[in-house]
């Protein structure tokens, strides 16, 4: 399941964002990739440790915090420090699937269940730079305004199609879930939508509304690992 979340930042910490990466060194992307990811993935990042990362993805963890549909979508427990991605033009990154376990700067090791995009630069910057998700209901190209974003889970193939025009950066960045299967995650996330309708079109001293409250929470309580 991708989910899309629009308006994750605001259009001025886009541009702050923007302004600040525009003045910092970029290098090989393939430094943080594991082996065979090192083998299709051509792009920049902006180094882990470098404090414009560490600040830059202090205003998007804060931005995830007051995102309701971010925590819906990924039910998080831990959300791992952004990196700042880049495409110029004849960068791609080939198939692959993202580590699945990436360490904190403290050392603390975290699992990565949800993948997650923001888009920094608008369609109309760039062309080519689609990120492409392979899953069970077949496959998903995304292009998205900036500071829109999408979740999809971290088991699925992606890639990111060569940018033929312009350049094509992001963030990227990975969560770990307190429910990690992404079928459980994925019921849990429909259950929530259909509540939120429900609730439009009954009161919320409702029976049904209550009965459907109680099923999500003990769902929830039943399936969350922390
Ligand atoms: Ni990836």
């Amino acid at each position: 399941m991708l989910v899309t979340i629009p308006d994750v930042l605001t259009s001025q910490e886009v541009a702050h964002i923007r302004r600040v990466l525009e003045t910092t060194a970029w290098i090989d992307g393939r430094k943080t990739a594991g082996d065979q990811a090192a083998v299709v993935k051509n792009n920049l990042q902006v180094p882990l440790d470098a404090p414009e990362a560490q600040d830059l993805g202090q205003i998007i963890l804060r931005a995830l915090g007051r995102n309701p549909s971010f925590t819906t979508a990924a039910l998080p427990l831990s959300v791992l420090p952004p990196m700042f991605n880049r495409y110029d033009v004849g960068m791609t990154f080939g198939a692959h699937v993202d580590n699945s376990i990436r360490a904190l700067p403290t050392g603390q090791r975290l699992r990565t269940d949800v993948s997650s995009t923001l888009f920094l630069t608008p369609p109309e910057d760039y062309d080519g730079g689609e990120l492409v998700v392979h899953d069970t209901y077949g496959t998903h190209t995304v292009k998205l305004p900036a500071g829109h974003m999408v979740v999809y889970p971290a088991t699925s193939l992606h890639s990111v199609t060569p940018v033929t025009r312009g350049s094509r950066w992001s963030a990227v960045f990975w969560t770990q879930s307190m429910v990690k299967d992404s079928w459980r995650r994925n019921m849990l996330y429909d259950l929530d939508r259909a509540i939120m309708r429900t609730r439009t079109m009954l009161p919320d001293d409702d029976p049904a509304v209550s009965a459907l409250m109680a099923h999500y929470h003990n769902l929830l309580r039943h399936w969350a690992e922390m």
